[in-house]
């Protein structure tokens, strides 16, 4: 795949933007979601060389999960094998559904919960092996140490091969990388949100959609620059919600959302919002325009142009905006492009 850069120091190549599954059962509009599309967005995803595949234990407690293993547990077009091992399979372990009506959950760093999550989560994939675990929250309640040497007894087992950490802090992610190498760290950024460059954009403590939607806790900050950490220790760093849940694509207005879209209860996405993040969209929509390519395929050039060690993991349940998508590595930006990125205003709202 050209452009594949290294997951972390593993010596694996993954083509340079993978997938984000996560839409595809959770957060974003319910009435939207259909199972069989999105099995074939996953399937096309990996025919199409997105290597890095991102689901999670808590994204529709274990639907997303199921979903994924589906698609990736047939022989692709070629014949060549199972999708599966094609693709770098990604998932996380440490937060937990609680009600899934009501979306509530917790976190649950123990050790013996996460090694029984992380065997439930094997179950779901129907794969004998975990390629990418994250911790996807650290639990206030346990030491960040003692979670982290659960997981590396797994890497031990067999069950798991590398290790991944989201939304913590450069302190936490130092002191397990002295237990055991941390491949990648999972945090967001986008054209709006860059607390991991270190730039205190937004003025929330940084919660993460996945804890926000009801009743897990903050207690997560981003402080410094998180994305320099990942580079001076030869990790990945793997943007979440690039296209800044749809925000930077241009295509959304306010008022659109369905009550159990997160968006709908999201300061970002007010009318009020809208109205004064406009200077951000009409820019990278300009950008675009003067390119012939679209404001996400912006949105992802500007972050792969970042640095070498960044894969941003996108999310989308559409096949045409997938295509699109994955089409951004070959977008180069000019340095007055970026110039102009770079300097885009703070957003307006916060990030949960
Ligand atoms: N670690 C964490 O705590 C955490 C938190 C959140 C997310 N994640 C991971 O990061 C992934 C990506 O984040 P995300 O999905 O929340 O946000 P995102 O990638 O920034 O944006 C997804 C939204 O953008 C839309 N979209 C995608 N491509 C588009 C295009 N080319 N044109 C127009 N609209 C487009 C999608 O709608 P369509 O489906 O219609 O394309 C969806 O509504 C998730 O899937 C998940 O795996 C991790």
């Amino acid at each position: 795949m050209p452009g594949a850069r290294e997951l972390g120091s593993t010596g694996r190549a993954v083509g340079p933007i993978g997938l984000g599954c996560m839409g595809m059962s959770w957060g974003y509009a319910e009435s939207a979601r259909d199972d069989r599309q999105s099995v074939q967005v996953i399937r096309d995803a990996v025919e199409a060389g997105a290597e890095l595949i991102d689901t999670a234990l808590v994204y529709g407690d274990g639907h997303n999960e199921r979903l994924v293993g589906e698609a990736l547990g047939t022989t692709g077009r070629a014949g060549d094998g199972p999708l599966r091992d094609r693709v770098v399979l990604a998932t996380k372990g440490g937060l937990v559904v609680d009600d899934l009506a009501t979306k509530s959950m917790h976190r649950d760093g123990r050790p013996a919960s996460l090694t029984s999550q992380a065997d439930a989560s094997l179950t779901r994939l129907e794969v004998d092996h975990i390629d990418l675990y994250y911790l996807h929250r650290v639990d206030p309640a346990v030491p960040v140490e003692e979670s982290w040497a659960a997981l590396a007894d797994l890497v031990t087992a067999g069950k798991i091969r590398w290790l991944g950490l989201s939304e913590v802090t450069i302190d936490q992610a130092e002191a397990v990388h002295r237990i055991h190498p941390v491949t990648a760290v999972q945090s967001e950024l986008s054209l709006w949100t860059r607390d991991a460059l270190g730039e205190t954009q937004t003025a929330d403590g940084g919660a993460g959609l996945d804890d926000a939607v009801a009743g897990a806790g903050t207690g997560t900050d981003a402080g410094g620059n998180m994305l320099a950490w990942t580079r001076d220790r030869g990790a990945s760093f793997v943007p979440f919600a690039p296209l800044g849940r749809g925000y930077l694509t241009g295509t959304l207005a306010p008022g659109e959302f369905e009550e159990t879209d997160f968006r709908a209860a999201n300061s970002r996405f007010t009318a009020e919002a809208f109205r004064r993040n406009r200077a951000i969209t009409d820019a990278v929509a300009e950008i675009a325009q003067r390119q012939d390519a679209t404001p996400a395929q912006v949105s992802l050039a500007w972050l792969l142009g970042l640095s070498d060690n960044i894969i941003p993991i996108p999310g989308t349940r559409s096949g045409r905006h997938l295509r699109e998508n994955l089409a951004a590595s070959d977008l180069v930006l000019s340095g007055e492009e970026r110039q102009a990125l770079d300097e885009l205003p703070t957003a307006f709202g916060t990030r949960y």
